[in-house]
């Protein structure tokens, strides 16, 4: 019997637009496993500052990326990369960490590479990846892509009420701004404003937009756990 092609399901946008939990809830109805890019980029920021290497010389940072070493492994339905064998889940969300995130983020070599580890993900089956140019510049070639979006009031809100003061509005100024891959919806992606919509709801919506898709390329629904 042969096994089903490993597909993506790509799900970009911006800052506290919900597609960490969008994603998360998404593939635990499916059975998939989900990648969260942005902690990839996050986990080098925090190896930048704890390397003591100024995230703002970008010569540097590449020269770090080049040398670190890091390996991917599946933990709790999730692809996770590791750097020394560890997964800094504490250390990548401190407000130093975002500060220094978009800086790496907009280096060609830094993007490059975390492009070639980012696809080597499929390696473990099908997946649920949520960043910024999943649809556009990662997975380009998928059928399933979403765009997630909400007020900027909204978004404010969400971040608050999780404890983190930040500024969104800066960040997503710097990642829609940048020159290699910048936040935008790709071709094909369905926008999705799930400022007034439950997690469910946004998941249900997805699904149903998914199964229109298969169903004109003659493929099976998937179906939700029940
Ligand atoms: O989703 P997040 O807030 O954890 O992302 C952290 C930063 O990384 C954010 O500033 C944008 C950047 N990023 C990116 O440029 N491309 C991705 N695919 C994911 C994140």
């Amino acid at each position: 019997m042969s096994h089903p092609k490993p597909f993506v399901i790509a799900i970009d946008g911006p800052s506290a637009s919900g597609k960490g939990v969008t994603s998360r809830r998404l593939a635990a109805m499916l059975g998939l496993l989900t990648v969260d890019t942005g902690a990839m980029y996050r986990t080098l920021a925090w190896h930048c500052l704890r390397m003591k290497v100024d995230v703002n010389d970008d010569k540097k940072v590449v020269a770090l990326c080049r040398k670190w070493k890091t390996s991917l492994v599946v933990a709790e339905g999730h692809v996770r990369l590791l750097v020394d064998g560890y997964y800094p889940a504490q250390e990548i969300r401190t407000s130093e960490a975002s500060a220094a995130v978009a800086h790496v983020a907009q280096i060609r070599v830094v993007r490059d590479w975390m492009k070639a580890k980012q696809r080597e993900c499929i390696q473990f089956g099908s997946l649920v990846m949520e960043g910024r140019d999943i649809g556009s510049n990662i997975f380009p070639e998928t059928d399933y892509k979403f765009f997630l979006d909400a007020s900027p009031e909204v978004r404010k809100l969400r971040r608050e009420r999780e404890g983190v003061k930040e500024d969104v509005h800066a960040r997503d100024k710097r990642d829609s701004s940048r020159a290699h891959s910048p936040l935008m919806p790709s071709l094909g992606a369905l926008i999705v404003d799930n400022s007034h919509h439950t997690v469910q709801e946004t998941c249900d919506l997805m699904l149903q937009e998914i199964n229109k898709r298969r169903k004109a390329n003659g493929l099976k629904p998937l179906k939700a756990a029940a």
